[in-house]
């Protein structure tokens, strides 16, 4: 069976990876789907985004990284995906994800199966990382070393 695992990855995080390598051991294949959320600002652009998820999951040989545009329901039948994962860290997650676990539901009939964030990276995520990074603080034990190395790079050429 073949997941998609949707996301902004803003920058991917740790918790992320936490639940990408989870379903990548759960099912045959997965595609990670690195889209747009209109009501969200980034700070790294769509190509960085999808470079950077697939440098660090790089070893993993049932894994591919796209690009996401429009519905998700419509990306799934695109890949031929039957199911969604999605990382939830807290209630508030997971009441979010059960309204769009059902319209997707009802869109398509694609299921959506939500995976407790490990307790590990609960507390971490890319809104608090970026604004880590940007006041200085050092985000490595919370990102792969790929991500700590474009935050570096970043704040050196962003002043
Ligand atoms: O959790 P995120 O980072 O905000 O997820 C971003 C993304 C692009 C995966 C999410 O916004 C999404 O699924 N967008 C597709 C639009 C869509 O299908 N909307 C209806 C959801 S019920």
């Amino acid at each position: 069976m073949r997941a998609v695992v949707p996301g902004s990855f803003d920058p991917v995080t740790n918790g992320h990876l936490d639940v990408v390598r989870r379903a990548a051991a759960l099912f045959e294949q997965v595609v990670v789907g690195v889209g747009v959320n209109p009501a969200k600002a980034y700070l790294f652009g769509p190509d960085e985004r999808v470079a950077l998820v697939r440098e660090a999951t790089v070893d993993l040989g049932n894994l591919v990284v796209e690009p996401l545009g429009g519905l998700l329901v419509d990306f799934c039948r695109r890949v031929g995906a039957d199911v969604i994962v999605k990382g939830g860290r807290s209630a508030g997650d997971f009441e979010l994800e059960v309204q769009m676990a059902q319209m997707n539901r009802a869109l398509t009939g694609v299921e959506t199966i939500v995976l407790p964030t490990s307790a590990e990276w609960a507390y971490v995520s890319s809104t608090l990382v970026r604004q880590i990074a940007s006041l200085g603080g050092d985000v490595a034990p919370f990102v792969p070393s790929c991500v700590a190395e474009r935050l570096r790079a970043r704040r050196g050429t962003d002043g």
